[in-house]
């Protein structure tokens, strides 16, 4: 993303505040931002606000401030996207109808860059037939348009008008921005920990918060891939536009692999799937009683192992990981080998720096032929578009 320039445009609603927090997020994502804010969104945030935030000046009028007189024309031909967040009735109603009378709406039309539009505004307001129509006329013209939220407004009443989250603007600016070489391909994805039922209170479970699985979701999905994502339970957010199929189980995880196979050209296990589970589920919470409990554990299947066994079925590139806490690269060898793997992701799960929980990863890379590789510590998104990188290499080489 490094280098790619984002138009912001602000105007004057109340959920103008959330706009600090998605040029926040646009920044940390190694985006270049500029903000045009009308004079109504200024009431709800001062611009210092956001150009502090995005360490660029703010423009906020047409005529007499300091930068160049041709920001009108330069702003929407220089950005890679822009993002008019929040978009009151009144801008959608000008861009529509070619009404140029200040600094955003002047620059909208004279914009060549791709353009998302996020509405938000009170119920009636959006359900209103001219705004309907507006919204329907720039969707025909190419505008890209995030439906907003339903629920509590600012102004009392409940109904559709809320900005979405400013995370869920990001995803979709990110997938616009991103280079898109995995359009057509279909990649399946496990994420976090299985929980294996002693009683209807009581699991057995594991560290895995999801967030390495739900990064090579984000990432594939960025890249234009079409994405399953079967996750275990977590507390992350999928993200809008995948296919969410949540489980709890080993055994929902398997029947939901399964049942997801067909004409996948990926398929990555990031999920740490308990290898037991209790023998018996008890049906009524168990009663504290003696001074000690055994639990009889049974072998959970192998889902990873039962796609290499099947692998001629459904022929794919297969990705495992492997959480290791010693020996790393020989355990995960012999399990690339165990599970007729394409190639394994080995993660020292002992350090505090990778593995589990962090929002960081440092991995080694290993292929079926024996080559490794290995990354330095990142964030687990650029792990994520590495194992991505080399999946794909390895799918563009396969018969
Ligand atoms: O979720 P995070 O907090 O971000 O942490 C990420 C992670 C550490 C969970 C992840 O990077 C990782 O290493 N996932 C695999 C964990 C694991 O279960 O490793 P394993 O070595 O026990 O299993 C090897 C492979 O077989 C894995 O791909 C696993 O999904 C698969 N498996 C294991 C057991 C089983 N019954 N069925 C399986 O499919």
């Amino acid at each position: 993303m490094k280098g790619k320039k984002v138009l912001v445009g602000v105007t004057g609603g109340i959920a103008a505040y959330k706009t600090a927090e998605l040029v926040r997020l646009l920044i940390k994502a190694d985006l270049q931002v500029e903000v045009a804010m009308t004079e109504g969104a200024t009431w709800f945030i001062t611009p210092l606000t956001l150009e502090t935030l995005s360490g660029n000046k703010v423009i906020t009028r047409m005529f007499g401030h300091v930068e160049t007189p041709m920001d009108h024309i330069r702003c929407g031909q220089d950005a890679d996207l822009i993002i008019i967040a929040p978009a009151t009735a009144n801008i959608i109603g000008k861009m529509a109808h070619g009404i140029a009378d200040d600094f955003l709406s002047t620059c909208m039309l004279a914009a060549t860059a791709k353009t998302l539009i996020c509405p938000a505004m009170n119920d009636r307001m959006f359900l209103n037939p001219a705004v309907q129509d507006n919204l329907a006329l720039l969707q025909k013209r190419g505008f890209a348009i995030i439906a907003p939220g339903s629920g509590e407004l600012a102004c009392g009443t409940d109904g559709p008008g809320r900005l979405p989250d400013p995370t869920d603007i990001l995803e979709q600016a990110l997938i616009f921005l991103s280079e898109r070489d995995l359009e057509g391909c279909k990649i399946l994805v496990t994420a976090g920990p299985t929980t294996e039922y002693i009683d209807p209170v009581r699991y057995v479970t594991n560290r895995s918060s999801g967030k390495m699985g739900y990064a090579l979701a984000r990432a594939a999905l960025r890249r234009g891939a079409e994405v399953v994502l079967i996750s275990g339970p977590t507390h992350l957010k999928p993200p809008p536009g995948i296919h969410f199929c949540p489980v709890k189980t080993a055994e929902e995880m398997k029947v939901a692999v399964f049942d997801h196979l067909n004409g996948c050209h990926i398929i990555i296990k990031a999920a740490a799937v308990s290898d037991y589970r209790p023998k018996e589920t008890a049906d009524q919470k168990v009663k504290k009683g003696a001074e000690s409990l055994s639990l009889d554990m049974v072998k959970n299947p192998d889902i990873l192992a039962l796609l290499g066994q099947t692998k001629k079925d459904h022929p794919c590139i297969l990705v495992g990981f492997a959480a290791e806490t010693e020996d790393l690269v020989e355990n995960a060898r012999k399990k690339i080998n165990a599970k007729n793997l394409d190639m394994i992701v080995a993660n020292d799960v002992s350090r505090k720096d990778a593995g589990f929980e962090t929002d960081t990863n440092a991995v080694k890379i290993i292929y079926a032929d024996g080559r490794i590789e290995a990354s330095r510590l990142m964030e687990k998104i650029d792990v994520a578009h590495l194992i991505l990188d080399r999946a794909k290499a390895l799918k563009d080489e396969s018969p």
